[in-house]
């Protein structure tokens, strides 16, 4: 392998870090403590493990955790109202609703119904507006993330050619409009792109997001590419029917051999999301109140 192989774990550590030292600094100076709240639906297995892990990273950094774990037959109108609390409730800083949410709930609805102010997932219309216009937003967490992973590898993105894989709300399209942001010059393809190798392999920086495991593979990438991987598939494991295993939408080994530097899975990009998670709390709270907000954890 020739690739440098971008350790998000590691790089996740020290954006966490550095946002329990502004927490503790906030607590100190200001007597303030950054607050998140979390809405579960349901019982979805994948989404308990995130919330969980969400609470604990939360309390680790030296914020409150508010979780509100709701029955998955909960009527639209009460999911809807506890939202409409925690807007009022200067203790919460930032709301996530989990998704998915349960088929009889309009989930756009629910998020448009968070205070953008409080909205640390970023998806609600006004914070997609404002980064789709350049202004300060809240962002999503996985495509902040990629681009904290991509200005630490390369510094300045000015005018590198930018491929993103996939047109989903929350990785794709936040993800190019930060990559123009940037000044990159971006495209985006998707299933329906002819020739999505020829794409691909334009790319100086190439991302994933198209939860197709092992789609993209070596002789898609341009020799010396950045590729940063978002996909998280559980596949069966080769030797063992009865285990699974985590792959990417990269087959890592073979884009490894062409690529300058590429996360890995698991390990990369997957646990910067919580880290941005909490760099989003904090930043939501310094806005709140009209207090400093720290280097390099917001665009
Ligand atoms: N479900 C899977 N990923 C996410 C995420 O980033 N935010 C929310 N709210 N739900 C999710």
């Amino acid at each position: 392998m020739a690739a440098t192989i971008l350790d998000g774990k590691a790089f996740a550590a020290k954006v966490r870090g550095q946002v329990a030292t502004h927490v503790a600094a906030l607590k100190a100076g200001h007597g303030i403590v950054p607050g998140l709240a979390v809405v579960l639906v349901g019982t979805d297995p994948a989404s308990q493990v995130y919330v969980k892990n969400k609470g604990i990273q939360t309390i680790e950094a030296g914020m409150a955790s508010h979780e509100h774990k709701l029955d998955a037959a909960t009527p639209e109108a009460e999911i809807l109202a506890l939202v409409a609390r925690l807007n009022a409730d200067p203790a919460v800083h930032g709301i996530l609703v989990q998704l998915p949410l349960p088929a009889h709930v309009d989930a756009a609805k629910v998020i448009n119904t968070i205070d953008p102010a409080k909205d640390v997932d970023g998806f609600h219309i006004s914070n997609v507006g404002l980064l789709g216009t350049g202004q300060k937003a809240l962002v999503p967490c996985t495509p902040l993330g990629c681009l904290m992973m991509l200005r630490d590898h390369h510094g300045d993105l000015s005018g590198m050619e930018a491929v993103v894989l996939g047109r989903s709300n929350i990785v794709g399209k936040p993800m190019a409009q930060l990559l123009l942001g940037e000044s990159c010059t971006v495209t985006i393809a998707h299933s329906r792109t002819r020739d999505l190798g020829a794409v691909c392999r334009r790319a100086d920086i190439l991302v994933a997001a198209v939860g197709r495991p092992e789609m993209v593979r070596g002789d898609w990438i341009k020799p010396g590419a950045t590729v940063i991987d978002v996909g998280i598939n559980r596949v069966a494991h080769p030797e063992d029917a009865t285990r699974t295993r985590l792959v990417g939408d990269c087959h890592t080994q073979s884009c490894a051999e062409v690529a300058g530097a590429i996360t890995p899975v698991p390990g990369g990009v997957g646990p910067m999301t919580i880290a941005c998670l909490l760099a989003n709390t904090l930043t939501a709270c310094c806005r709140a109140h009209g207090l400093a907000e720290p280097d390099g954890l917001a665009v």
